[in-house]
């Protein structure tokens, strides 16, 4: 069976720098305790009626593309990873499909969220190895700005995250040794709502009754958005922010630990670790525990914040462009978030 290669990597953010002085006019918050508890000093912002989750998941996806030397009538199937679709359905793969003139192929869209880009190169990679496809095209696209509370109420999780995309095209490997080693999914649903956006949703759990009581509209349901819930603009995403953080630092190292053990390898082994860009502050705890040197992880969540699933093929994509990877290096993905779910994928480039 063979491996599967990253054959080319694309990003794109749009232009609209948001800084953290910016945030503060609008809001009740300052430069220096964002970056104090997350790193970030600034992020991107679609543009308003122009950028959607599809559009900049497409700019990628042409410089993943051009990077691999591939047509879009050669992909033969498309993954596209978000937690925030142009439509709540149908999913932005076949908007991608439709938007790049590709032929009918399958699009797959994955819902996990900050580890929706590793579940999806983990899928993507099963498709490879087994010879079904040749060329996958993997897209991961967020556009958040459009849904945050951006008044002070919200400001723990708005603070946080940015908008981006990025894209690669996974290929059977040509030298070898090189390509995908392994991939490690996990989730623990115990935790789900420490970490989501309930609304606009179809649940009336108790859960949500105790927390944010949205009276149902109607005789017979009307839970999905209601006046209420609209009113009280119980539409934005919900974070317990300690409790991430807690669970964040343990399952990091753990995950990171499994690839390399299920490989015979060590930390020492590693080229570049990329860990998904949820706050600077994980990753240094991970970069410690792990005794890593600073020139083995790569961070860019000072520039775009934390673009879930965008945010380790963005990170990936600098990294490469900037030399930090050579051919047989050893490159380790490492996410954790909202589910909760966590992954990790290790590979030689
Ligand atoms: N600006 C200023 N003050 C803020 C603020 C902001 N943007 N957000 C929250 N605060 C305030 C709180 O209201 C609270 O005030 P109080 O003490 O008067 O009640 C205080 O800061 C501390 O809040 P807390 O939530 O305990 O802060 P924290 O130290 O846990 O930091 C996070 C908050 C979100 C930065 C931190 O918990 C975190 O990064 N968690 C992980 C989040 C993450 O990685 N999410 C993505 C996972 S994929």
């Amino acid at each position: 069976m063979k491996r599967t290669k990253i054959a080319g990597i694309g990003m794109y953010v749009p232009e609209q720098v948001v800084t953290n002085g910016d945030l503060a006019k609008v809001m009740d918050t300052s430069d220096e305790w964002i970056q104090e508890r997350t790193g970030i000093r600034e992020r991107r912002y679609a543009r308003r009626f122009e950028d959607t989750t599809t559009t900049m998941g497409v700019e990628a996806a042409k410089i993943a593309m051009q990077n691999a030397g591939v047509e879009p009538r050669e992909i033969d199937f498309i993954i596209f990873a978000t937690l925030s679709p142009d439509y709540y359905f149908p999913g932005c793969g076949v908007l991608l499909q439709r938007a790049m003139g590709m032929k009918e192929i399958g699009a797959l869209d994955v819902r996990n969220q900050c580890s929706g880009f590793i579940y999806a190169l983990s899928v993507a990679d099963q498709f490879i190895k087994t010879g079904m496809y040749k060329n996958i095209l993997l897209v991961a696209s967020e556009t958040h700005s459009y849904g945050l509370d951006f008044t002070t109420r919200g400001r723990n999780v708005s603070v946080i995250f940015g908008d981006g995309a990025g894209a690669v095209v996974l290929q059977p490997a040509t030298r070898e040794n090189q390509g995908i080693l392994s991939t490690h999914l996990h989730s623990d649903g115990d935790s789900a709502e420490l970490l989501s956006m309930p609304n606009p949703g179809f649940h009336a759990g108790k859960f949500w009754k105790e927390k944010r009581p949205a009276a149902p509209k109607g005789p017979y349901g009307g839970l999905f958005i209601t006046e209420e819930l609209l009113e009280k603009e119980d539409v934005y995403p919900y974070m317990d922010g300690q409790a991430v953080f807690k669970k964040a630092v343990i399952k990091f190292p753990e995950v990171i630990m499994e690839a390399l053990q299920a490989n015979n390898l060590t930390p020492v082994d590693i080229q570049l670790l990329i860990p998904h860009q949820a706050n600077l502050r994980i990753s240094q705890f991970v970069q410690h525990y792990l005794r890593l040197r600073e020139d083995q992880v790569y961070n860019n969540i000072q520039k775009y914040g934390n673009t879930t699933a965008a945010s380790v093929p963005i990170a990936l994509y600098e990294a490469w462009h900037g030399g930090k990877i050579t051919d047989g290096g050893l490159v380790c993905l490492a996410a954790f978030g909202s589910g909760f779910t966590w992954a990790s994928a290790l590979l030689r480039w």
